[in-house]
């Protein structure tokens, strides 16, 4: 055989500004040739890896001396044969043996691309391609697919794989991750989103070494310790300097997010369903799916990274029917009254919230049953008829007759032990049958895979969306997946459990859509416990966090708004001192910050001051007025001095610009610098209302605006300018 390593056929998948190239070696493997920004001629790859061979312990491939699997960057490695590192893809098969043999077949091209069954996924345009990569065992009769789509204008690259049994004997899937990348290098950085309830998505930087790294969850949601992301990025990136690729999962449930770094200094990026209580029974002739994975390659730094995620989830992953749709300004119940209240107390904050110019009462939790706390009738989604003083349909015509629309809370995948549907469906909980189930909450969890857990969910919203004029729903999700077993399967496809659940609760989220095609939805699990791209595909918003402090969520939007479009992450000015931390910040800076997402406000309006309520009045005209630069604006993150104590964005359309910065702690003794802006056209002139000047856009860039001196803590400042 010529060498093993040449590649004999390479395949260059571009977008307007990115590459991604794939070869097949003269041995059958499909390997990563290149990922990073688009190269400006037709480079050949064709000896990139011939000469790779490390004097090495590791095993020969296909009988060929020194020709080691290993020491190659695989595009979609199997367990059982030469390359001993973390497999992408591990099944086994009729006699047990997981020994598998990855070659290349055939190659298949679309103008499109295909969705993929079950789960949410972008949505194609005209300047998408997509490439199918099929690979085959042919001892396994396994074929796998690799599903490579390009989306040109968006630069994002997505890809799923299809494993497909073509043979009479049954396979068990144990993993099949969604994405794998070898490179032959060490030198990043690798970034992650993580934290924990109420202080989630923070961002993580650890420099790789060698070894296992990466975020995972085990807890039947992506959870709020970590997001299904991760990147790696060039030693010193910030967000306008230095090159990253992004990987995010479309995905809600356990995943994992892991980079290894082999001996020999090479890191395998992969993505995918967690294998950890995974697996899958792959009959005959049946397919296995796995779910999307997004791949953005930013050349200068976060703020491209970020806003090319954001535009591509808003125009192609979003519902197309809510993605633009301008965002109510929207009152919440819950930090004003939790349970505690009735038709008249409801009513007076719908008052008040509409003379300061609020559009849509969300009423939270607490309205139906005998729920006057939270250990009582989750899964009775019946109005509380002597609490809401008459019909929920009489309450919400009052609401409307007032000038404002209507939003209810729900949490349908949960189900309290003390309710009526517990009491008539024990069996709907997902439990086992020798243990006593855990509680959290005092809730028990749905199984979502069973149908008619499905069916019953999707007959008791679509009753109760039909019956009343609810425009909005929150759809909440307060604790994980414990107990972690299922009826629906027999004993050895228990491994199928966690990720059927995904699938039931996708299934009943697309049914309600398809009904009720302009239904906002805002996705909840104890703030932002499930903020990822499976649950953007259905919800027009997402609870960013339980932690509504304005300081407390700088970091929190910084990460969440990395990926995740602005108008998509519900903020709400709150209460001071703040109910969680006990902070007290100004009504401005709570706003300010608030209007980095999707603004609404989250207190009991009857016990602020007429100035207080004037002030608000005055924030929500002038929020409307700048609405659509607000939500639909370009993020971008702006360079400070002192990172972590100052922060500062804007948002930005062809014409106006909205900057926004928070110091967090005054010093003393110390001359406010100038902000500068980044990300400005270069020969643009803007006009700022505040110090009525006219600026040109390199000097905003290189020399700044002129800052405020704080008159204390948590001091904000705000700046408008227009295109002139
Ligand atoms: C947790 C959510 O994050 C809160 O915003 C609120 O909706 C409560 N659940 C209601 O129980």
């Amino acid at each position: 055989m010529d060498n093993p390593r040449t590649i004999v056929q390479q395949f260059d998948l571009v977008t307007t500004r990115s590459q991604m190239t794939l070869g097949v070696m003269a041995s059958g493997h499909l390997v990563c040739l290149y990922l990073g920004p688009r190269l400006a001629s037709r480079a050949s790859f064709k000896n990139l890896l011939t000469d790779l061979n490390h004097a090495s312990y590791l095993a020969d491939t296909d009988g060929v001396h020194n020709f080691r699997l290993e020491q190659l960057p695989l595009a979609y490695p199997t367990f059982g044969n030469p390359d001993l590192r973390e497999p992408a893809l591990v099944v086994a098969d009729e006699t047990g043996s997981r020994i598998t043999d990855l070659r290349f077949d055939h190659l298949e091209t679309y103008p499109h691309k295909p969705a993929i069954t079950g789960l949410p996924s972008a949505r194609w345009d005209e300047q998408t391609r997509t490439w199918a990569f099929v690979l085959k065992d042919e001892r396994l009769h396994l074929q796998v697919t690799l599903v490579i789509s390009a989306d040109e204008d968006h630069d994002v690259f997505s890809q799923h794989v299809i494993c497909t049994n073509q043979g009479s004997h049954g396979l068990t899937i144990e993993r099949a991750f969604s994405f794998n990348w070898d490179f032959l290098s060490d030198q990043y950085q690798m970034l992650n989103l993580t934290g924990a309830w109420s202080r989630e998505n923070h961002l993580q930087w650890t420099p790789l070494k060698q070894g296992f790294q990466g975020v995972d969850s085990k807890r039947g949601a992506s959870g709020h310790g970590q997001n299904p992301f991760i990147a790696l990025a060039a030693p010193g990136t910030t967000w306008d300097h230095g090159q990253v690729i992004g990987v995010n999962l479309v995905y809600s449930g356990n995943f994992i997010a892991q980079a290894n770094v082999d001996m020999h200094q090479n890191t395998r990026l992969q993505i995918g369903i967690n294998p950890f209580n995974f697996s899958w029974q792959l009959n005959a002739h049946r397919t296995f799916k796995t779910p999307e994975a997004t791949i953005v390659i930013a050349e200068h730094g976060l703020n491209e990274l970020s806003a090319r995620y954001q535009r591509f989830y808003q125009d192609n992953l979003m519902r197309s029917a809510i993605a633009k749709t301008p965002r109510p300004v929207v009152i919440n119940n819950w930090e004003a009254t939790y349970f505690n209240f009735n038709k008249q107390s409801l009513l007076t904050l719908a008052k008040k919230a509409k003379q300061v110019g609020a559009e849509m009462f969300v009423l939270d939790d607490g309205w139906f049953g005998q729920r006057n706390n939270d250990t009582s009738s989750l899964g009775d989604w019946i109005p509380n008829t002597k609490k809401l003083g008459g019909s929920l349909t009489a309450l919400i015509k009052e609401i409307n007759q007032l000038g404002l629309h209507f939003g209810l809370w729900v949490e349908p995948e949960m189900v309290s032990p003390n309710s009526d549907l517990y009491r008539r469906h024990p069996n709907w909980i997902v439990a086992d049958e020798k243990h006593q189930p855990q509680l959290t909450r005092s809730q028990y969890v749905l199984d979502m895979s069973r149908s008619d857990v499905q069916d019953y969910l999707i007959d008791t919203l679509d009753t109760l969306l039909t019956e009343n004029n609810i425009e909005y729903l929150k759809w909440d999700m307060n604790r994980n997946i414990t107990d972690a077993y299922t009826q629906t399967v027999p004993p050895r496809r228990q491994g199928e459990f966690e990720h059927r659940y995904m699938l039931g609760l996708y299934s009943v989220l697309k049914a309600l859509v398809t009904k009720h095609s302009r239904l906002l939805i805002e996705g909840c699990a104890g703030g932002g416990g499930r903020f990822d791209a499976g649950m953007l595909a259905y919800c027009s918003a997402i609870w960013t966090s339980d932690d509504t402090d304005a300081i407390a969520r700088l970091p929190i939007q910084e990460g969440t708004g990395l990926l995740y479009p602005a108008a998509a992450m519900s903020a709400h000015v709150s209460a001071v001192p703040n109910e969680q931390i006990g902070r007290k910040t100004s009504l401005t800076t709570r706003r300010i910050v608030a209007e980095q997402g999707c603004l609404g406000y989250e207190l009991d309006l009857t016990k602020l001051t007429a100035a207080e309520l004037a002030a608000i009045q005055t924030q929500i005209a002038s929020y409307k007025k700048l609405r659509r630069i607000l939500q639909f604006g370009q993020l971008i993150r702006l360079p400070v001095a002192e990172p972590g104590n100052q922060w500062a964005w804007l948002k930005k359309t062809a014409d106006q610009i909205i900057v926004d910065r928070v110091t967090v702690l005054v010093q003393p003794n110390t001359v406010e610098k100038r902000q500068r802006l980044t990300g400005l056209p270069p020969n643009a002139l803007y006009f700022e209302q505040q110090t009525q000047r006219t600026y040109a856009a390199d000097f905003l860039m290189q020399v700044g605006l002129p800052v405020d001196r704080p008159t204390g803590d948590f001091f904000s400042q705000r700046w408008i300018l227009s295109r002139v």
